[in-house]
C-alpha cells in the first residue's frame, strides 16, 4: 500500500474510534495507540526511511499534520470530558446546594458599623481610598506629625492614655495622616475610620472610647470650596435630604485655616427644636486646609500642593442618625438596646 493511503487509513480509523469515546481512560488508551512510542502515527514515521527524498518530504508533512490534528482533537476531547465529569460530581454532591436561599444571619450590625459602612460607600463612590490604622501609635504620629510639637498646649486638650512602652492609644484619627499621606503621596484622597481613646470621665455625652472618621484630599488646586462640596454631598446622602452647611472659624494645629462645620438642623430645618437646642444649627465636623507643616512632614511639596482634612465624629453621627441620646449605649454590650438600631 502506498504511504499516502496508509496515512489516510490511520486518519479514518482515528476519526471513527473517537466517535464512541465516553471516558477519560478510553481516551488515554487511544492517545497511546496513536501517539505513543509504539503508536500508529509513530509507526508511520518509522516507515519514512524506506522512501526516496521527495516522497519522504511529502509524507513527512502529511504525517506531521495528522499528528497535530490528533493531538488537538485529544486535548479538546479531554477538556470536554473533564468538564462533564466536574458537572456530574457537582450534581451528585449533596453537601452543598447553592440554589438554596441562605440561612438568615443571626445578630445585627453595631450602629457605628452601620454608619461607618455607609460613609465608606459614599466616599468610595467619590474616589476616596478607605484605609485602616493601628490603635496603638507613636507619640510622633499622634502629635508631632500633625504639627503638635512637644510641650504644645494642644497636647493637654486631648487626655492621652500613655502606655509603658512610650506609645499612646490614638486620641484621634489624625494620627494616621502622616502614614497615609506618605503611602499615597500627592494627589490623593482617602478616608480612615478608627477607634480613638481619651482619658475622660464617662457620662451620657462623653466616652473614653469612640469612633472618628478622618478624611484627606490633596491636589494642586484643592480649596475650601472642594471641602464644602464633599461634606455637603456626603451629609445629604447620610441624612437622605439636602443639607445646608456653614463654616465657623476653629483652631486645630494641623489645619490652617481651621473650621467647625455646622449643619442646619436636619430635624427642624433651622427653626429651632430640642435636637439643635433651639439654635437651628448643629456642630458636626471640625475641618480645615491641611497645614503646610503637615504636608512637608509627610514628604509632600507644600508649595505645589494643598489639601483639606476633616475629622468626623462617627459616634456622634450615629447618635444623630439613630436618635440615640446616651453615648454609653455603644460600648454597653447591651444587645437589647443595640439591636434596635438596625437597617435591614
Ligand atoms: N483630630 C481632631 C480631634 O479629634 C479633629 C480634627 C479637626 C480633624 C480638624 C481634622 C481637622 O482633620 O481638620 O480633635
Amino acid at each position: 500500500m502506498e504511504m499516502k493511503d496508509k496515512i489516510e487509513q490511520v486518519k479514518a480509523r482515528f476519526q471513527e474510534e473517537m466517535q464512541s469515546i465516553c471516558g477519560t481512560e478510553e481516551l488515554e488508551k487511544i492517545r497511546v495507540a496513536y501517539l505513543g512510542k509504539k503508536g500508529l502515527i509513530t509507526d508511520l514515521m518509522k516507515n519514512l526511511k524506506d522512501l526516496n527524498a521527495d516522497a519522504k518530504r511529502e509524507a513527512g508533512q502529511q504525517i506531521n499534520q495528522l499528528k497535530q490534528q490528533v493531538s488537538e482533537f485529544i486535548a479538546a476531547k479531554s477538556s470536554e470530558l473533564e468538564a462533564a465529569l466536574a458537572q456530574a460530581r457537582l450534581q451528585q454532591d449533596t453537601r452543598y446546594d447553592i440554589s438554596l436561599p441562605a440561612k438568615p444571619v443571626t445578630g445585627t450590625l453595631h450602629p457605628i458599623t452601620i454608619v461607618q459602612r455607609e460613609l465608606e460607600d459614599i466616599f468610595r463612590s467619590m474616589g476616596f481610598a478607605v484605609e485602616d490604622f493601628k490603635e496603638v501609635v507613636t507619640e510622633y504620629d499622634n502629635f508631632e506629625a500633625v504639627n503638635i510639637p512637644k510641650y504644645h498646649p494642644a497636647r493637654d486638650m486631648q487626655d492621652t492614655y500613655y502606655l509603658d512602652n512610650g506609645q499612646v492609644l490614638k486620641t484621634h484619627t489624625s494620627a494616621a495622616q502622616n502614614t497615609i499621606l506618605r503611602k499615597y503621596g500627592a494627589p490623593c484622597r482617602a478616608i480612615f475610620p478608627g477607634r480613638c481613646f481619651r482619658n475622660e470621665a464617662i457620662d451620657a455625652s462623653h466616652e473614653n472610647t469612640f469612633f472618628q472618621m478622618e478624611g484627606i484630599m490633596v491636589g494642586e488646586d484643592i480649596s475650601i470650596s472642594n471641602l464644602i462640596y464633599f461634606m455637603k454631598t456626603m451629609l445629604s446622602e447620610v441624612f437622605q435630604k439636602d443639607i445646608t452647611v456653614r463654616l465657623r472659624p476653629g483652631f486645630f494645629p494641623f489645619v490652617e485655616p481651621g473650621f467647625e462645620l455646622d449643619i442646619q438642623c436636619h430635624v427642624c430645618g433651622g427653626t429651632g427644636c430640642p435636637t439643635c437646642k433651639q439654635g437651628g444649627w448643629i456642630e458636626l465636623c471640625p475641618c480645615g486646609m491641611i497645614h503646610p507643616n503637615v504636608l512637608t512632614m509627610a514628604g509632600i511639596d507644600s508649595e505645589k500642593y494643598t489639601g483639606f482634612a476633616f475629622g468626623l465624629g462617627l459616634t456622634r453621627l450615629a447618635m444623630m442618625k439613630f436618635g440615640i441620646r446616651d453615648i454609653r449605649v455603644f460600648n454597653s454590650g447591651n444587645l437589647k438596646s443595640l439591636e434596635q438600631f438596625t437597617i435591614q
